[in-house]
């Protein structure tokens, strides 16, 4: 089949849309899914997708249900696992419900996806993408779950690249602050709003979703957006008590940038 399919979830939104319109300019049939049904099936008609469906990233069979259409409309070359939520505040003040949402969405969600596509690759292999997050290399003062989970994502990209069979890549993508709902939805004097906007200007969805696309049929398993803010991240994560006065000092300046 000369057809090929793709996978993009959490895509009614924000990067999966901007990726997701990116691959159906690459001429790939798009399957755009997300927890929002009705923003899917619009996104989808919106952009020119092969379909929109109603999923959660939760839900394990669903990913394999996914797998099933994108073969329908094609051989499925690219799957990028990009549904994420995103609440801030420290580990203390998260509820319960918060705390399970953001691991099964953001870490078993991404896992459940990279079985399916590991599973529903066929014989010309295919890229795995996940949506991790700059916050996945270091401390992160006001958003440590969340944090944690990217980090387990990127920790999962960097193993799953090295199991992958021959013509299978697993890639991990960790932009800084991207301009979306998600940030805009962070309590506006919260330290983790203050952290993200620190960093000069917001990265937009189309960069971070060049990015994303980018990263399919290249080597390349983790890449950090903008390079320069991965490198201190790593060194962060090095010395976390060291790394204290360098983010007090990020944070203020996010607190001016958002006055
Ligand atoms: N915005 C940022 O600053 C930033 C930075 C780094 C990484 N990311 C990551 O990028 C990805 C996309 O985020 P975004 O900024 O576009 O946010 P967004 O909130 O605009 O989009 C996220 C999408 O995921 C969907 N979603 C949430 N829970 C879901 C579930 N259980 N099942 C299926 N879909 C679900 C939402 O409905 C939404 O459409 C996320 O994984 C996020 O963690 C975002």
């Amino acid at each position: 089949m000369d057809t090929t399919s793709c996978v993009v979830t959490g895509a009614a939104r924000g990067i999966g849309r901007g990726i997701a319109e990116l691959m159906v300019a690459r001429g790939h049939r798009v399957v755009v899914t997300d927890v929002d049904a009705e923003g899917a099936e619009r996104t989808a008609r919106e952009i020119g997708a092969a379909a929109g469906l109603g999923q959660d990233v939760r839900d394990a069979g669903s990913h394999t249900e996914v797998a099933e259409v994108a073969a329908r409309h094609g051989d499925l070359v690219a799957w990028f696992a990009n549904a994420g939520v995103g609440d801030d505040g420290a580990l203390a003040d998260l509820t319960d419900d918060q705390v399970r949402r953001l691991v099964e969405v953001n870490l078993l969600g991404t896992v459940w996806s990279t079985r399916a596509a590991l599973a529903a690759f066929g014989p010309r292999g295919g890229d795995v993408v996940l949506t991790a997050s700059l916050s996945g290399l270091g401390p992160v003062p006001g958003l440590s779950l969340y944090a944690a989970t990217k980090a387990a994502v990127v920790s999962l990209a960097s193993s799953v690249s090295l199991e992958a069979p021959r013509g299978v890549r697993v890639h991990a993508l960790c932009p800084d602050g991207v301009d979306t709902a998600m940030v805009a939805e962070m309590r506006q004097d919260g330290t983790a709003k203050r952290l993200v906007t620190s960093g000069g200007r917001m990265l937009t969805v189309e960069e971070t979703a060049q990015a994303a696309v980018d990263l399919v049929g290249s080597r390349r398993v983790l890449r950090t957006l903008p390079g320069w803010r991965g490198a201190a991240m790593r060194i962060g994560q090095l010395a976390p008590s060291a790394s204290k006065p360098a983010l007090a000092a990020f944070a203020l300046q996010g607190k001016r940038r958002l006055r």
